[in-house]
């Protein structure tokens, strides 16, 4: 029996001729994109296990090129893959057959920056860490960062409604993007690019599209808003003993350093040991069951020094922490950070990677790793658990030699029905991409996966956009 995650039969799109390669190059001129070897990177995910076989790669600068493409694609009935930076992690930024990648690699325009109320407009191909770099010149920051920021685009961040390592202090992309500019499947250009901080005109169609996937349309540009840059940032990495003593730490974090707390993240022993492993990663502080890392940002180094001395000493004193390290600086803030940032990185090297990205109640989600290390016994290589503490997200993520249908039939559906009995999510963050799509029934009730599919229908009557996707096969 297939797998629920394996890709359904290639649905009957029309296949390339000679005559829509014409129309392509001839709209696109030198960025229809045909070569294998230039083909080969865009068609395998980050995590190469997902790996397509489209033989065109397009690269659009413009809105009104996008348009221009998915008008013909629609006319032609020709299946499109919307593309950002490549760092998705469901298997849903690659073709699963034939589809044509329209790639945002080339919408990197910055638009307007609005130094007064720190909103963002941009095309959606600007990587993030530029956005960042850019807006920390103008004194001020993105309101999220995520491990993959050198690679990831704003449009993909948005179209997966990207969480990360802020998510905690800023709130999600449904909060903090203002505007959207998005091109539908036949062509037509919807233009919510909207500059405002409240707008209650109507139904608020912007949110359709954050985290569709690219099921619904192509983001072509995006607006934000940027909260000003900290004066003061502090890291702390801390040990715990126990989950438990971790929780406590949370709660504590929270009441003592309140609206400076600005991320509170997590990472077991197991982690740490493939980061010494497979990166040479050493421990800043001495071994522990449990790591977390703690920032602060705010706006005076006396008043946040402070309240992180009086916030330790109780967390020390209390025994709830049982060492640790602070840094002010900007080289030790970044080592400190890529403890918790590069775990994705160290896993890849130990082999082939089943993961898990699930919101549980925040006091349940380390129950999942102990569960699924018991259930799986000596059938796994390394069962690790990491992730946002501060949104109750967990990573759990299970390593072995190489791909191991039998290991993958222990943990699913397994792991979804752990998940589903605490009322969590199947998908916290990432998405359902290819992956994860047959299983979105363990989050959402049919009547709002029915509901799912008509508006899918109504904004893509021919189901070109990144077919096989986000919706399950049974809807099709
Ligand atoms: P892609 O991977 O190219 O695409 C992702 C999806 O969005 C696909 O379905 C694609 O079709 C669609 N898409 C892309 N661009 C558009 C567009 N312009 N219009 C419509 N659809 C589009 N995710 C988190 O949420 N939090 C994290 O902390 C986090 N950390 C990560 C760390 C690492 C090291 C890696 C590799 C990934 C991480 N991710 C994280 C996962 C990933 O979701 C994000 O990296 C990012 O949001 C994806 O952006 P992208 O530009 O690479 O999109
Ligand atoms: C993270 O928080 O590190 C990312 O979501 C990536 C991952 O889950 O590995
Ligand atoms: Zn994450």
């Amino acid at each position: 029996k297939p797998s629920p995650a394996a890709a359904p039969d290639r649905l009957p799109f029309s296949r390339i001729t000679q005559e829509d390669l014409a129309f392509f190059r001839k709209i696109l001129p030198g960025r229809a994109v045909t070569d294998p070897d230039l083909l080969e990177s865009s068609n395998v995910d980050w995590l190469k296990t997902v790996k397509g076989s489209s033989e065109l790669l397009l690269r659009p600068q413009t809105t009104e090129e996008v348009s221009q493409i998915l008008k013909y694609c629609n006319s032609r009935n020709l299946a499109v893959n919307p593309q950002g930076g490549n760092t998705g992690l469901v298997g849903g930024s690659v073709p699963v057959y034939d589809e044509i990648i329209l790639s945002t690699g080339l919408m990197n325009n910055i638009l307007t920056f609005d130094s007064i109320s720190g909103i963002l407009t941009c095309q959606a191909g600007c990587v993030l860490e530029t956005l960042s770099l850019h807006l920390e010149e103008r004194d001020y920051i993105m309101p999220l960062d995520l491990g993959a920021k050198g690679s990831c685009h704003i449009g993909g961040n948005v179209a997966t409604n990207a969480g990360g390592l802020r998510l905690l202090r800023y709130g999600s992309l449904h909060g903090t993007v203002l505007g959207l500019e998005v091109v539908l499947a036949d062509g037509r250009v919807l233009d919510c690019l909207a500059t405002l901080r409240k707008d209650n005109t109507g139904y608020d169609l912007k949110q359709l599209f954050i985290g569709s996937e690219g099921t619904l349309g192509v983001i072509t540009a995006v607006s934000i808003l940027c909260p000003k840059k900290p004066k003061s940032v502090n890291v702390v990495f801390l040990g715990c003993e126990t989950f438990e003593q971790l929780l406590k730490t949370f709660q504590l974090s929270r009441g003592m350093l309140g609206e400076i707390l600005s991320a509170f993240e997590f990472l077991d022993s197991e982690c740490m040991r493939l980061l010494n492993t497979h990166l040479k990663l050493h421990n800043p502080i001495s071994d522990c069951p449990f790591y977390v890392v703690i920032e602060t940002s705010g706006s005076d180094s006396t008043h946040d020094g402070e309240k992180l001395h009086n916030f330790l000493e109780e967390a020390m004193t209390s025994l709830l922490v049982t060492d640790g390290t602070v840094a002010t600086e900007d080289s030790k803030i970044r080592a400190l950070w890529s403890m918790r940032e590069r775990v994705t990185e160290a896993l890849t090297h130990d082999g082939f990677t089943y993961k898990y990205d699930i919101s549980l109640p925040v006091e349940r989600i380390y129950q999942l790793v102990t569960d699924m290390r018991e259930h799986l016994g000596d059938r796994a290589k390394s069962v690790v658990g990491y992730g946002h503490v501060g949104d109750g997200n967990l990573h759990l993520n299970v390593t072995s030699a190489a791909k191991d249908p039998a290991l993958l039939a222990a943990i699913e559906p397994f792991v979804y029905e752990w998940t589903a009995g605490c009322n969590g999510s199947i998908s916290a963050e990432h998405g359902l991409g290819l992956k994860k799509r047959n299983y979105i029934y363990y989050s959402k009730p049919s009547s709002a996966v029915s509901l799912m599919g008509n508006i899918k229908a109504m904004l893509d009557p021919k189901g070109i956009l990144n077919p096989y996707k986000t919706l399950p096969d049974d809807l099709k």
